[in-house]
């Protein structure tokens, strides 16, 4: 969910709209804004994108206001409805509350509500919050006095991850809001004039147009904003506590759409210098690796036995693709697992392992709670991240930030080809910093990564024919995707893409796996995307690539072949031919994956779907 909260002197609903706007990725359910103006609190809420409630809007004007708070919902407890929509407000009328995350004990706490007679409009958990507030405000049945206060004495009887925003028609000039393992951040701006004003925002789009200067909540914190006495920040029993200061390196433009019909176009364009920009500064003089921001010694880079790459959805897909080249640079044994599932089977972790937690927000709830087990039991963790001053680098030992830039499309590009290259920058310092690769090999690797920023722009060069493949393809039902090697990942990150943006049956399958079980579902016509290794790679992958081709061909299927520039062996059994530049093996996902995010990109929008916000995703998702 998105949460965007405003203390200042202008309109709170121009800003809390506008900071809704930049958030909406974070989930598109439903939308709503609370402000409070002339004594009394005015609300109004909308099922679907956030262009419903400004429909509502503008019908209903709220009253104009200086504080306000607004929320994009991704649906967890209760249906996509207007009822369930946030702001939730008390039985009474005079505390509105948003909320991210869930609250694990919400049965138990309506049950309590209930008996004491306290009627439900909602079905989601997050009414419990709003009910429980103003009972703590008004002394029922432990009031202790201010909002701050209220909110403290609730937040201790809440179990779950959860930020919570709220505002009371007592308090006009206040908002209060509260964190335990979901996202928030503030930012403290100027006006023309010199004026304070304050934001609250799940992340920094919120409030980027307005200022770069934002503090960060650490974990069991409530921060209290008021127009006069400013910022307040303590922990849930009311010790007061210091916020760390940042300044937002993102600026306000790189979260536009700059001239493109869709984020994810200009994503996709961007991969050359989110590339770049990884590497930027950490490749040295002689062909060494330089990653001072690794704050692990060189003994406890030593030590390491054993990795595991834990993340989620299209960084998952990173992670599979960074094994092959930290195992092969290495010699470490790799695991790369969902972080859904990590925890939850006992692995086996210790001092000398290394997690390695991939994740483009830094916010994702599966991924961070992967990370606190791993460090519970003692492993090292090294955060690949792309949101500066999020939750993930900050509970880890260790970050390398990817610097792609704000991704504002749901589904993930220029964030996942800078996560595979900083993925194999920790392989290559792994491998430096225990002497496995000489000098040379180093140097010679870190040749290969300089070149991908080129390679990258040239392949988009040649997507206009990717594109009108991609729309004589949009009525497909089925496609396939298969790869070997470094090929495999790809060919499920291309699949992923497709469903993701298309909602078209997509799977990928290791191409040697094919004849064990998925060949029987090939039909005439069923189209089948290949991603064919470079023929100079290893035990002649190549030619088994180019034999899975002909198989399927022979039980009728349409072959989508992506192959690189002079592999003549695929050409006689190439329905549609895609191009890629000549690339050494283990860099070759870097340039295979960008057509199929093309394609889906392409099908998704001839099939007439919102493709920066497909339906049922959500950018972060925070809940487990
Ligand atoms: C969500 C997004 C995916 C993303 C995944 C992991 O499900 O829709 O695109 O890959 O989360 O996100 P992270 O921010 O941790 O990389």
């Amino acid at each position: 969910c998105g949460i965007v909260g405003y203390v200042g002197p202008q309109d709170a609903r121009d800003v809390v709209l506008e900071g809704l706007r930049r958030l909406e990725y974070r989930g598109y359910d439903s939308a709503g804004i609370a402000v409070v103006a002339d004594g009394e609190l005015s609300t109004a809420k909308k099922a679907g994108k956030l262009a419903n409630l400004e429909k509502v809007l503008a019908d209903r004007p709220l009253p104009a206001a200086t504080v306000g708070i607004g929320h994009t919902r991704w649906a967890t407890h209760g249906g996509p409805t207007d009822r369930n929509a946030h702001p939730h407000l008390s039985a009474d009328g005079t505390v509105a509350v948003i909320h991210n995350g869930i609250i694990e004990n919400f049965a138990a706490l309506r049950g309590e509500l209930e008996d004491d007679g306290v009627e439900f409009g909602s079905e989601t958990d997050t009414e419990v919050a709003a009910h429980l507030l103003a009972r703590a405000y008004a002394g029922e049945p432990e009031g202790e006095g201010r909002l701050a206060d209220a909110m403290r004495a609730v937040c201790r009887r809440l179990e779950g991850a959860f930020t919570l925003v709220a505002t009371a028609v007592a308090e006009p000039d206040t908002l209060v809001a509260a964190r335990r393992s979901s996202p928030l951040v503030v930012g403290i701006g100027q006006t023309a004039d010199g004026t304070a004003e304050y934001f609250l925002g799940s992340d920094v789009a919120a409030f980027i147009g307005h200022t770069r200067e934002a503090r960060e909540l650490g974990q069991d914190q409530v921060v209290e904003i008021d127009r006069t006495r400013g910022l307040t920040v303590t922990d849930f029993f009311g010790e007061v506590a210091e916020p760390t200061a940042y300044t937002v390196d993102w600026d306000a433009a790189a979260a536009e759409k700059g001239g493109y019909d869709w984020f994810m176009l200009k994503e996709i364009a961007e991969q050359p210098q989110a590339i770049a920009d990884t590497l930027l500064g950490r490749l040295g003089e002689n062909g060494e690796l330089v990653l001072d921001e690794v704050r692990l010694s060189d003994q406890e880079l030593r030590d390491i036995d054993k990795i595991f790459v834990v993340s989620c959805g299209t960084s998952y897909h990173a992670g599979l693709i960074a094994k092959y080249a930290i195992e092969h640079w290495t010699r470490i044994p790799v695991e790369v697992e969902v972080a859904s599932e990590f925890r939850y089977r006992d692995p086996v972790l210790d001092r000398s392992t290394l997690v390695i937690v991939i994740s483009q927000s830094g916010e994702t709830m599966d991924t961070l709670m992967a990370l606190r087990h791993a460090r519970d039991q003692k492993a090292r963790v090294l955060a690949i991240c792309n949101a500066n001053g999020s939750t993930i680098p900050r509970e880890s030992d260790a970050v390398l930030y990817t610097r792609a830039g704000p991704e504002i499309a749901v589904a993930s590009t220029k964030a996942f080809l800078s996560q595979i290259v900083a993925c194999y920058l920790v392989g290559l310092f792994l491998a430096q910093v225990r002497g496995i690769k000489y000098e040379d090999e180093v140097a010679a690797i870190v040749e290969d990564l300089r070149r991908l920023p080129d390679a990258v722009a040239e392949v988009l060069t040649g997507m206009e024919e990717v594109r009108a493949l991609g729309r004589s393809l949009a009525d497909a039902n089925t496609i396939l995707f298969l790869g070997r090697h470094v090929g495999y990942p790809v060919a499920l990150e291309g699949a992923l893409k497709l469903k993701e943006l298309a909602y078209i049956h997509a799977e990928g399958f290791a191409a040697g796996e094919l004849k064990h079980g998925p060949i029987a579902v090939i039909d005439q016509g069923t189209p089948v995307v290949v991603v064919v290794p470079s023929p100079r790679s290893r035990e002649s992958v190549h030619g088994k690539v180019v034999s899975n081709i002909q198989e399927v061909r022979a039980r009728g299927a349409r072959t989508i072949v992506i192959a690189e520039e002079g592999d003549e062996d695929v050409v006689p059994y190439a329905d549609h031919l895609i191009r890629v530049p000549r690339t050494p093996t283990l860099m070759a996902p870097v340039v295979t994956t960008v057509p199929l995010q093309v394609l889906a990109c392409e099908i998704a929008d001839t099939r007439g779907y919102d493709v920066d916000q497909p339906r049922n995703l959500a950018k972060s998702v925070t809940v487990e």
